[in-house]
């Protein structure tokens, strides 16, 4: 499982409330494209597909290759019709809770935990369909569970030269944090390489 996000210098992943912002720049763009063109699924939460409407597709003008599984978590269904992931031009796969009925026209419905989408039961799920490489493209909260949970293995972060400020605006990482040090994420920095004009940051996660 890789997580792959842009964040501002001080840790922020959006603005204020939220609202998307582009970080990425173009050289971080054809990278996050190459990631996108390994990988088997990329997945993200509803708030993402609320605030963002991402395509989650390769861009030819990027990389070359296949599309990945669209993957979103959305508990109570709530992506909407006109959104991009159902848009129909890549197989795409909308995972609720199981009392959840909604049906998409053009996605394939998981139902699967009682309140948020159970993880383990999801990458078991992929698995068994031969999606190996997940690659987790946010937000704050769905990075927070696959960390929380041990199911990340690594963190590619690109820093852009901006700062954003305001309390409100969303971090790498948000969910309820730890309560104890002890209890934090341990990561190991396996590289770190400039992209034009921001940095680009690669760790390993510790188990
Ligand atoms: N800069 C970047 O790289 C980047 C990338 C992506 C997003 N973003 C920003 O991130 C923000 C969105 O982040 P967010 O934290 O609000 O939303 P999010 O992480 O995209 O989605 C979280 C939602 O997913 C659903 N969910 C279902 N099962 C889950 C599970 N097991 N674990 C976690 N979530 C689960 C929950 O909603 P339900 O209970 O309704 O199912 C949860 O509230 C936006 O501001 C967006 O612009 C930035």
């Amino acid at each position: 499982m890789i997580v792959n996000a842009a964040m501002s210098v001080d840790g922020k992943i959006a603005l204020p409330g939220g609202r998307a912002v582009r970080l990425s720049n173009e050289e971080d763009s054809r990278r996050v494209h190459r990631l996108r063109a390994k990988a088997d699924a990329i997945l993200v939460g509803i708030g993402t597909v609320l605030a963002d409407d991402p395509k989650l597709t390769v861009k030819p003008e990027y990389a070359r290759g296949r599309n990945p599984l669209r993957v979103v978590l959305d508990s109570d269904g709530k992506t909407p019709a006109e959104a991009h992931v159902l848009d129909g031009t890549v197989p795409t796969l909308v995972v609720t809770s199981v009392a959840c009925e909604r049906v998409f026209p053009h996605a394939e419905v998981l139902r699967l935990g009682d309140e948020e989408v159970d993880l383990g039961r999801l990458l078991d799920h992929l698995a068994k369909r031969g999606v190996r490489t997940v690659l987790v493209e946010g937000g704050s909260t769905v990075i927070w569970s696959f960390l929380r949970h041990g199911l990340a293995d690594e963190l590619k972060v690109f820093v852009s030269s901006q700062i954003l400020g305001g309390r409100s605006a969303p971090t790498l990482v948000g969910g309820e944090g730890v309560t104890s040090v002890a209890d934090s994420t341990r990561l190991r920095l396996d590289r770190t390489r400039r992209l034009g004009d921001g940095v680009l940051l690669e760790y390993s996660v510790m188990r």
